[in-house]
């Protein structure tokens, strides 16, 4: 297969009608800087991505990028995506089919950006590298998935919206980010600073 660039990317997937989601909803593809060593994968844009076309625009995207700040890092050098690349109705979760739709979009976006960590929020995103590994026992622990890709799994922040005892574990969880990417040196800015 011909690798696109993210440009291409974005156009095809304007035109994409391969799920049920694409009849109701805007394509919103992942942003940020094309040759970051990390990447950040969520579920699925909510109600302000899929008005804006923008992964992580709403009440969880600002808190991801408070916990990004809380390391040194603007959303701007990372690249951030969903597993979902369409807002699912009332913002339910994905169906397993969904994401079996979605999901060569991601592929094609991890083949393009080459990132060393990726670091899924929440159980779904966890679930397209580990689907036998809970969120729950699997959080703030990187493990190899080949051997130039580490996924460094994290709580999804919008479940901190919701239940505050997970604020906490997300802030603590960044904290162990940061040592992970100075003590391998994966992310030069951080182990510089
Ligand atoms: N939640 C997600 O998982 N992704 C977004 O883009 C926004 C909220």
């Amino acid at each position: 297969m011909m690798k696109l660039t993210l440009p291409e990317l974005q156009k095809q997937l304007r035109s994409w009608k391969g799920c049920k989601l694409a009849m109701t909803a805007n394509p919103v593809l992942g942003e940020g800087d094309h040759n970051s060593t990390i990447m950040f994968i969520g579920e699925a844009p909510g109600q302000k991505e899929d008005e804006l076309g923008r992964p992580f625009v709403g009440a969880a995207g600002q808190f991801l990028n408070e916990l990004l700040a809380s390391i040194g890092l603007k959303r701007e050098e990372v690249y951030i995506s969903n597993v979902i690349k369409f807002r699912p109705p009332n913002n339910r979760d994905p169906t397993d089919e969904e994401k079996e739709q979605c999901m060569p979009w991601l592929k094609m976006e991890i083949a393009i950006i080459k990132p060393k960590v990726i670091v899924p929020l929440g159980r779904h995103a966890l679930g397209h590298f580990f689907p036998n590994i809970g969120i729950t026992k699997a959080h703030g622990k990187p493990q190899k998935l080949t051997d130039d890709i580490t996924i460094f799994p994290i709580y999804h922040p919008a479940a901190a919206l919701h239940n505050g005892n997970l604020r906490q574990s997300l802030i603590d969880d960044f904290q162990a980010l940061k040592k992970f990417l100075e003590n391998t040196n994966i992310h030069k800015r951080i182990s510089s600073s």
